[in-house]
């Protein structure tokens, strides 16, 4: 049974613990949609465009996976897509109320589509794109934890 799944996010840069996820979710779905979400309480330092061009670019290794933009619900769009999983990646014991929350919402509106929880590797479970963008606006190195498109992005936003 082929199974689509959606990845929502805000991927404010996209980074090495994102496509963890992404690289370890590809070998159990058919296809992966990177679904980039304009989160209402956030104001993204980059453009719609700018973060699907480096999530484009950061995941065209993996096979079955694509990136589109949306806005709406999670479950609209995997509704609408046919897809019938929502990956999360669930890193420390911080994240589990937040996506406890969403998942039993999701799964209230619409049942037949899966909140799926994947564990990424533990040298990126600290990570998340607001310590990316705060480090590379101070100049820190954060090689390790993005793919170059990203590093370069990075460098050219701050100016460094
Ligand atoms: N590796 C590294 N960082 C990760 C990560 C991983 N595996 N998984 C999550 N993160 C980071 C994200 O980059 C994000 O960092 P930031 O907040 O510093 O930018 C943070 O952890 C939280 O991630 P996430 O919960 O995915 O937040 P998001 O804003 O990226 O996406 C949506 C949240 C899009 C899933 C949510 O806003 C949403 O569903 N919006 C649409 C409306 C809707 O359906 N709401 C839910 C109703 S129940």
């Amino acid at each position: 049974m082929s199974v689509i799944a959606i990845y929502p996010g805000t991927f404010d840069p996209i980074t090495n613990g994102h496509i963890d996820i992404l690289e370890r979710a590809s070998g159990l779905f058919e296809k992966i949609i990177v679904t980039v979400a304009n989160n209402p309480s956030k104001t993204p330092l980059f453009t719609d465009d700018e973060r699907l061009v480096m999530i484009r670019e950061s995941i065209n290794h993996i096979p079955n996976t694509e990136a589109v933009m949306f806005s709406g619900l999670v479950v609209d769009f995997a509704i609408k897509t046919g897809a019938k999983a929502i990956i999360r990646g669930l890193r420390a014991l911080s994240d589990f109320e937040y996506e406890f929350q969403m998942a039993l919402m999701n799964h209230k509106l619409a049942p037949e589509v899966r909140t799926v929880f994947l564990m990424p590797n533990e040298k990126y479970t600290y990570l998340n794109s607001s310590l990316i963008r705060q480090l590379a606006q101070f100049n820190a190195d954060v090689t390790e934890f993005v793919p170059d498109c990203v590093l370069q992005a990075l460098t050219q936003k701050f100016g460094h």
